[in-house]
């Protein structure tokens, strides 16, 4: 039986690729943090009579240890990753640290990514036909601030959300690159309606009240990028709002993306 495993599947475009996997009859890990969610998903499944095959781990992202969890927990359980689904977010408008010292959004939005991805690789390539989804900025956000990863000086509000982007964008050109036989697609879906979890500022709070009843369906983000991840070509695809775009620009350079992995790593091994 293929394998999913979903972070972000809890909510919006994430449960909603878990539910389209789950109809297809695969076995579906999603991965949040609120167990009442998890619970819905799987009380949602068990009508549907396909309970068996979902499964909710809670595992709060943002924290590499928990990162880590979650992959001895994947490893140990299942033989092979088929589909791997990177889309857990929670924004905040203020900058926050996490526990492990890290700016918030860098690591749950990229950090997170880079760990998964890798730590799940031998799982993936396992798998007859894998395919990683990594929501990124599909070469249309940034610049990478390279002396400012973590955003310490004029926090860019949402656009911290952006510069997650970007680094997603190199993080999915590195392993491409590396690792061709694992495809990597970067999807930008463009404003859709879904529960942007997150704490905001007023300003911001309005403009989050107003693309959850204006954005475009989850539907349609989700029928958007399916075709991508059921045919996916060797190395990198990048898709913004349903289409495939350029990948042979600055925003998926091989030497930068190589020069944020050696960052990542030597942060990695400094904490
Ligand atoms: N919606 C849009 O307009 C839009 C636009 C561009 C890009 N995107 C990207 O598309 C992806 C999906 O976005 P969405 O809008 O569908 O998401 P969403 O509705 O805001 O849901 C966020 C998901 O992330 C999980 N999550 C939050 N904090 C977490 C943590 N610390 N650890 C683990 N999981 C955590 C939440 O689960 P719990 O609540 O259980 O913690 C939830 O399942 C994201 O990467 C987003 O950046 C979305």
């Amino acid at each position: 039986m293929a394998t999913a495993v979903i972070t972000g599947g809890t909510d919006g475009i994430g449960r909603a690729l878990a539910t389209t996997y789950l109809r297809r009859g695969h076995q579906v890990l999603v991965v949040g943090t609120d167990p009442a969610k998890g619970a819905a998903f799987r009380a949602e499944a068990d009508r549907a009579g396909a309970g068996e095959r979902a499964r909710f781990l809670t595992a709060d992202l943002g924290l590499v240890a928990e990162n880590r969890r979650l992959i001895d927990h994947v490893t140990t359980h299942y033989p092979a990753v088929d589909v791997l689904v990177l889309g857990a977010r929670y924004h905040r408008s203020t900058r926050t640290e996490t526990a492990d010292g890290l700016e918030s959004n860098f690591a749950l939005y990229y950090l997170s990514r880079h760990l998964l991805s890798h730590g799940l690789l031998p799982l993936l390539r396992r798998a007859a036909n894998p395919v990683v989804l990594n929501f990124g900025g599909a070469g249309q956000t940034g610049p990478v601030r390279w002396n400012d990863l973590q955003l310490r000086h004029d926090y860019p509000g949402t656009g911290a959300l952006g510069h997650g982007g970007a680094l997603c964008d190199l993080l999915a050109a590195h392993l491409a690159h590396l690792h061709p036989d694992v495809p990597q697609v970067v999807n930008h879906p463009g404003p859709t309606a879904t529960s942007f979890a997150g704490e905001y500022d007023p300003a911001t709070a309005a403009h989050v009240r107003r693309l959850r009843t204006h954005g475009r369906p989850v539907a349609e983000a989700v029928a958007q990028i399916l075709p991508h991840l059921d045919n996916p070509a060797p190395g990198l695809t990048a898709v913004l709002e349903g289409r495939r775009v350029r990948t042979d620009t600055p925003a998926f350079d091989p030497a930068a993306a190589l020069r944020l992995h050696t960052a990542t790593e030597r942060l990695l091994a400094a904490l």
